[in-house]
C-alpha cells in the first residue's frame, strides 16, 4: 500500500486588500462590528480580469519549486473550488495548460469550503490505489465574484486566493512516517437553504449571489467539527495531545477558537489566517497550512489536523503527518 507525502506547498493571493474600514463607507457596518464577531480585519479580493484560475496558477507554481518538482513529474492535478472560472471546462484543465502538461487527468472538486479537505481525500485515494505517484492539489476561489456586496451579513465575511500542496506517494511506513494517515468526509444536503448560492447553469441560467444564514451555520459548524475533528484523532488511536498543529477552515475565530477549546489545544497550536484573509472557502485551510509551513511553524514530522465545514453541508478533516 502506498501512502501520500507532503513534498511541497504554495500560496496566492490577490495584491488589492480591502480593510474593514473601507466597508463601512459602503454599507452599514464597522471594524468594531466585524472584528469581535468574526475576527476578520481584511479580505484580498481579484483584480477586474484576474480569475480562479489565475490565483491557482501562482499557488501551483509555488508549490511545485518547493517540492523541487517539475510539472512533467505530475500525473493528476485535482481543484477545489466554488468559483470556477466558467460553469465548464473544469478549471483544473485550464490550470494544467498553462503548466504545460497536456495529457494527465484534471479535474476540480465541489464542496465549497470543504473543498480543499474533499480534494485532499480524493487525490489521497488515487495514491492509496496505486494509481498517481506525483499528485496537485489546489484549493482557489474569487468569492468576491458571488458576493452580494449590499448584505452586509455575507460580504464582510469572504475572500479570494488560492493554496495548494503537492503529494507524493511513498511506500506506507506506518503512522509514525510522513504522509497522510486519515480523511473523514460527511454531508447532510437537507441544510441546502443555510448556505446557497440563488443562481446556477441549471435552475436560475445566472451566477446568482452567496445567501447565508449565518447564525445557523454557527451552530452546526461547531458540532460537525467537533464530531469530526475526534473522529479524526479516534481512527488513529491518538489523543488530542498528539496534535502539534490544528489547521482549520477559517470562517470566523469564533469557530476556531471554539474547536481548539475542545481539543484543549493551546491557541499557539491553532494556525490562524482568518484576521488577514476571511474566509476564502476551499482556500482557507492551504492558506494557512502554507503560511505556517513557510513561516518555520509547521516542520517535517508534526502531525497536523485540518478541518472544514461548508455549504451543503458538507465536513470533513484530515489528519496527516507533514
Ligand atoms: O465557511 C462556511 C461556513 N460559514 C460560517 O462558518 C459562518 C458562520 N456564521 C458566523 O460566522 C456568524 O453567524 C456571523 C459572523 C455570520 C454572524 O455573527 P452572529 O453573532 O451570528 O450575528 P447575527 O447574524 O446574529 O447578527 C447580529 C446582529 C444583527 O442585528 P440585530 O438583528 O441584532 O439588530 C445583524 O443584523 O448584527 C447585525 N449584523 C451586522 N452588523 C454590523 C449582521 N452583519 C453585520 C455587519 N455589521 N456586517
Amino acid at each position: 500500500m502506498m501512502k501520500s507525502v507532503f513534498i511541497g506547498s504554495g500560496a496566492y493571493l490577490p495584491q488589492r486588500a480591502i480593510a474593514n474600514d473601507e466597508l463601512s463607507k459602503t454599507i452599514d457596518t464597522s471594524d468594531e462590528w466585524i472584528v469581535a464577531r468574526t475576527g476578520i480585519r481584511r479580505r484580498h479580493v481579484a483584480a477586474e480580469g484576474e480569475f480562479t484560475s489565475d490565483l491557482a496558477y501562482e499557488a501551483a507554481k509555488e508549490a511545485l519549486a518547493s517540492a523541487g518538482m517539475k510539472a512533467s513529474e505530475l500525473d493528476l492535478i485535482v481543484l477545489a473550488t466554488a468559483t470556477p472560472d466558467e460553469t465548464f471546462p473544469a478549471t483544473a484543465t485550464v490550470v494544467q495548460t498553462r503548466l504545460g502538461v497536456a495529457g494527465i487527468g484534471a479535474f476540480d472538486v465541489q464542496a465549497v469550503c470543504t473543498g480543499f479537505i474533499y480534494a485532499l481525500a480524493v487525490a489521497n485515494n488515487f495514491i492509496k490505489a496505486g494509481q498517481s505517484r506525483n499528485v496537485l492539489v489546489i484549493g482557489a476561489e474569487t468569492f468576491s465574484r458571488i458576493l452580494d456586496w449590499q448584505d452586509r451579513a455575507t460580504c464582510v465575511l469572504f475572500g479570494d486566493g488560492a493554496g495548494a500542496v503537492v503529494l507524493r506517494a511513498e511506500p506506507d511506513q506506518g503512522n509514525g512516517a510522513r504522509g497522510i494517515m486519515s480523511t473523514h468526509l460527511h454531508a447532510d444536503g437537507q441544510h441546502h437553504d443555510m448556505l446557497y448560492v440563488d443562481g446556477g447553469p441549471s435552475s436560475t441560467r445566472t451566477t446568482g449571489h452567496l445567501r447565508m444564514k449565518g447564525k445557523e451555520v454557527f451552530r452546526h459548524a461547531v458540532v460537525n467539527l467537533a464530531q469530526v475533528v475526534n473522529e479524526a484523532l479516534q481512527a488513529n488511536d491518538l489523543e488530542a495531545e498528539a496534535i502539534d498543529w490544528l489547521v482549520p477552515h477559517q470562517a470566523n475565530k469564533r469557530i476556531i477558537d471554539h474547536t481548539a477549546k475542545k481539543l484543549k489545544l493551546p491557541p499557539e497550536k491553532v494556525v490562524l489566517t482568518v484576521e488577514e484573509h476571511g474566509n476564502t472557502s476551499a482556500a482557507s485551510v492551504p492558506l494557512a497550512l502554507h503560511e505556517a509551513v513557510s513561516d518555520g511553524r509547521i516542520t517535517p514530522g508534526d502531525v497536523i489536523l485540518m478541518e472544514a465545514m461548508g455549504g451543503g453541508f458538507t465536513w470533513g478533516a484530515v489528519l496527516a503527518r507533514w
